[in-house]
């Protein structure tokens, strides 16, 4: 069962691979062939299953559980990230849809980059409350 820190160090992990998507999204402008979206849909694919063996181990750990029995507000905030879990790999599934089908115009490539930054802009906030209520559990 994930520990406190294996989340800690699990959202460290995940921010490295976020640039890395981010770095590899970027270069896209530059080389947009068929091969380089290729490549990228497979690295987000990649990312998309780290992700989501995050939020399993998350969902399974301790320290939810003590969120789920702790106060309502705690527990409120905790079932509110168990669904935004969901709503993530949701988008992620969409944007790999669109990235899979087929060419894509320079203009289909922003929109894909303006929904990953919005997606990756959620998301640092999402691990950012988990980081506060995981030190507000840490201090009780
Ligand atoms: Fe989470
Ligand atoms: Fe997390």
């Amino acid at each position: 069962m994930a520990t406190a820190e294996n989340i800690h160090d699990d959202h460290a992990e995940l921010r490295v691979e976020m640039r890395d998507v981010e770095a590899q999204l970027s270069g896209l402008r530059e080389d947009g062939s068929p091969e380089a979206i290729a490549r990228f849909h497979a690295r987000l694919t990649d990312y998309r299953s780290h992700l989501r063996n995050h939020f399993q181990d998350e969902e399974r750990s301790e320290s939810f559980a003590s969120f789920r029995n702790g106060d309502p507000m705690a527990r409120v905030r905790v079932d509110k990230l168990c669904l935004q879990h969901r709503e993530f790999l949701g988008e992620l599934d969409r944007i790999l849809v669109d990235l899979g089908s087929g060419a894509i115009t320079p203009e289909g490539l922003e929109s894909i980059a303006l929904e990953v930054d919005h997606l990756f802009t959620n998301l640092r906030w999402h691990d950012s409350v988990e980081t506060g209520l995981l030190k507000r559990l840490a201090e009780r």
